[in-house]
């Protein structure tokens, strides 16, 4: 019903993925599979809104009505069981100025904020860049998965550092991790009873793996839910996010003014027509293409696996619960990152994030983006074993 499978040529449309190779030092013929949207296009009740709204041609200065509210509102009910209130929502152009408005709003310079990482690279950045003080609790891999560390461990580093925020990758970048129910509710009671507030990322939630479901943290109790920043955003989901529209909820009153002055304050006033349009159009009428795509990655993610198997042993593959991006093990060959990633570039030509921007918990790792047609990461995956298939293992691997 929908076609994920037809490659479409990307060039010369402002790609950051597609249109920057020489310029950020990579070779023409380079395939990305880095930065984390997709290669497909959206969905048709998608472009269909969009262009009515261009043939209109009026692209004023524009907001949020009841509307998009209902569309956002039926999409929680429907696929997490999360009843959100309309007083609740701050719209924001993205999750990351959302991130920073939080980090803003809730810490002073100087202040402790918690994160796990390895973790989207945006988390450590709102910190230092507001003058805050990242303070890590970093993930623990435990066999084939990846876990939050010994809750001991957590309470101990708020305490210690006088945390006053944490932020929190749900489902989880870079990892994969889709956190159970009980997971996220003993990370929150942690944090309540140090009177630290949470900033909880959701923007991978329509993403997961069958067999793995995502709780959406507003379901987590009333107490949690009024500690909490919840973003989310249907820019991952449907692929539009150079359309920048995010919906961040925050049922405590008074926190949701202190974030609004921060916005404000910054001028982040405006937001964008077509994100508004894209959005509401998304939430409405996009369930079939997500269902459809969520069965393509299953498959690309099978792809990936069976091929590793097969013909890079030495590569493993962390097994994800969501998104569609993969975390992969280099580490058996011992390469530093430095070393890893001039082979991937110069070698196989593959433009991926590197591991170690997601934090130094990272190091030797790569992560890998599956949301391309399949013939994309054919080619991808064979430029791979091109570049490893003559490098030996480790004796004595230098991340081991
Ligand atoms: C966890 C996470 N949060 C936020 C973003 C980006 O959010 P936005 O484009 O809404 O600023 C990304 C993009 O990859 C992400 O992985």
């Amino acid at each position: 019903m929908f076609d994920f499978d037809t490659v479409i040529d990307r060039k010369n449309t402002f790609s950051l993925k597609y249109d920057f190779n020489e310029s950020r030092g990579y070779s023409p013929d380079t395939l990305p599979f880095w930065i984390a949207d997709m290669d497909f296009k959206t969905a048709p009740c998608i472009t269909e809104t969009l262009a009515k709204a261009v043939a209109h041609g009026i692209f004023g200065y524009s907001d949020a009505d009841d509307s998009y509210f209902e569309a956002v509102h039926h999409w929680f009910r429907q696929n997490f069981r999360w009843e959100v209130k309309q007083d609740w929502l701050v719209k924001t152009s993205g999750v990351v100025p959302a991130l920073h408005a939080a980090v803003r709003a809730f810490t002073k310079p100087d202040d402790a904020v918690l994160i796990q990482p390895p973790v989207y690279q945006c988390f450590a950045s709102a910190i230092e860049t507001t003058g805050r003080r990242v303070v890590k609790s970093p993930l623990i891999r435990r066999g084939k998965k990846y876990s939050m560390n010994d809750f001991d461990d957590i309470e101990r580093k708020i305490v210690e550092n006088n945390v006053k925020l944490s932020l929190l990758c749900s489902p989880q970048n870079p990892t994969g991790r889709v956190w159970t129910r009980e997971e996220l509710s003993q990370y929150s009671a942690i944090c309540r009873r140090h009177h630290v507030r949470i900033v909880v990322d959701e923007i991978h939630c329509d993403f997961t793996y069958p067999g793995y479901t995502h709780t959406a943290f507003g379901t987590l109790g009333e107490e949690d839910a009024m500690n909490a920043v919840i973003c989310t955003a249907p820019t991952k989901t449907f692929n539009i996010s150079g359309l920048q529209d995010a919906n961040i909820w925050i049922p405590n009153p008074a926190m949701r003014e202190a974030f609004r002055k921060e916005l404000i304050a910054s001028g982040a006033i405006h937001l964008n027509l077509m994100g508004l349009i894209a959005g509401r159009a998304a939430y409405l009428g996009g369930k079939p293409w997500l269902d459809a795509l969520k069965e393509y990655l299953l498959r690309n993610l099978n792809y990936v696996r069976s091929f590793l198997n097969a013909n890079l042993p030495y590569i493993k593959l962390v097994e994800p619960e969501g998104t569609y991006l993969l975390w992969l093990d280099f580490r058996y060959y011992g390469l530093t990152d430095a070393a890893l990633e001039l082979k991937l570039r110069n070698d196989a030509h593959l433009w991926v994030n590197m591991g170690n921007i997601f934090g130094s918990e990272g190091s030797g790792y790569v992560r890998l983006n599956i949301a391309c047609p399949r013939s994309t990461l054919e080619k991808g995956m064979n430029r791979l074993y091109e570049a490893f298939k003559s490098q030996k293992p480790s004796s004595n691997p230098y991340f081991l």
